[in-house]
């Protein structure tokens, strides 16, 4: 089969299209034909260096998101069918309750060979089916960007309808984001670099947006949109150059939920204000096959759309990662595992 792998060490040079031999199911496990997979933030980083310590030894096979259909199932799989469209899940070890250490170690295209291949075989647990009305790329957008945005507002956040909810940037957590507190009822506030990305937000229902080049203060005009008193929940992305800005937007009570680190990892903010603010700093780490079966029930219900901004070719990924990188995506970029699709 093929697969797009880094080899040999860490670089974006040693990230090359290679073959392995076709896998078969064991005990237990499935077999997907993968048709479609999507590019995350964190897929930026992997090839360059790795991410975090316990890494896959090299060959690894890059991507956590993808989707596909099962071809072949192992002796004892009893929930799973061949012929059912499904998706990998991200985290392979964490079907639900709280974050631990163990539920949150084996991850796709990092600790364990990612998406980009024609066949991924894993436990039965290790995938779950997805909604009917999507395609292919937006089946494959689900796994990583929208289970992070449904934990954090959801799962986490219990935000409820009347919430006022701010979004920062446009990227594929942020617009899954979005698209969820607007399910839940909620008002919901986007921050973008971009008016044109501005404009599309507020067609996918933004109610009110603000540009973070050209009003740089955008944590006290986000204040003021809500009223005086802040916003409930902040779907924090930035970290360091964005949280003091946030812990200015939030209302005394509310909820930040942080989740990236997009413009440096050190905490330089108020300590101060969280703690006469009453803030809630959630930690979130994408979510459990739970989370992802709950989130996929709302989006068949709501038949929602998850927002694909460009697909690239299976032998394209270099193009796809270098297009994530230069920030000119509006939601998900997805790669064609199939040259038919
Ligand atoms: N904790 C988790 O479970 C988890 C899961 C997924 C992703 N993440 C992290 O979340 C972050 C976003 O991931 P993603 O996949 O959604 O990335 P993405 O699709 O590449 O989106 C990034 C977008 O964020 C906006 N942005 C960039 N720098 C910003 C800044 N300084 N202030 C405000 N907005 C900024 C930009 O939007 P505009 O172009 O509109 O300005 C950019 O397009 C990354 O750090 C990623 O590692 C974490």
């Amino acid at each position: 089969m093929k697969v797009f792998q880094v080899e040999e060490q860490w670089s974006r040079e040693h990230l090359r299209p290679s073959t392995r031999p076709d896998p078969h199911p064991g005990p237990g496990e499935v077999r997907v034909a993968m048709r479609a997979a999507a590019l995350n933030y964190r897929d930026l980083l992997v090839p360059q260096r790795g991410y975090g310590a316990r890494m896959q030894a090299l060959p690894l096979i890059m991507l956590s998101d993808g989707a596909g259909i099962v071809d072949a199932v192992g002796p004892g799989v009893t929930t799973v069918a061949v012929g059912e469209r499904v998706c990998p899940l991200f985290f392979q070890s964490w079907t639900g309750g709280p974050a631990t250490g163990r539920r949150l170690g084996r991850s796709l295209g990092c600790e364990v060979d990612g998406t980009m291949a024609e066949y991924r075989v894993l436990p039965e647990a290790g995938v779950a089916p997805v909604p009917a009305h999507l395609d292919d790329f937006q089946a494959a957008t689900l796994p990583t960007a929208a289970v992070t945005a449904w934990r954090a507002l959801i799962g986490e956040g219990r935000v409820r309808p009347g919430d006022k909810v701010l979004v920062q940037g446009t990227g594929g957590v942020s617009l899954f984001a979005l698209q969820f507190a607007r399910l839940a009822g909620c008002q919901v506030v986007v921050t973008s670099s971009s008016d044109e990305k501005l404009a599309r937000a507020r067609l996918l229902g933004a109610d009110a947006t603000i540009n973070y080049r050209s009003v740089p203060d955008w944590g006290r005009r986000a204040r003021e949109i809500a009223g005086g008193g802040g916003v409930d929940h902040i779907v924090e992305v930035g970290g360091e150059n964005t949280l003091g800005h946030s812990l200015r937007a939030i209302r005394p009570g509310g909820t930040i939920s942080l989740i990236g680190v997009l413009s440096g990892g050190r905490m330089d903010a108020s300590l101060g204000l969280v703690v006469t603010r009453h803030v809630r700093l959630q930690g979130i780490t994408v979510g459990s096959r739970d989370d992802f079966l709950a989130m996929s029930a709302a989006i068949g219900q709501h038949a929602l759309q998850p927002v694909v901004d460009r697909v690239f070719p299976f032998a394209a990924l270099h193009e796809a990662l270098d297009y994530l990188a230069s920030g000119r995506h509006f939601g998900k970029v997805c790669v064609s595992i199939r040259d038919d699709l």
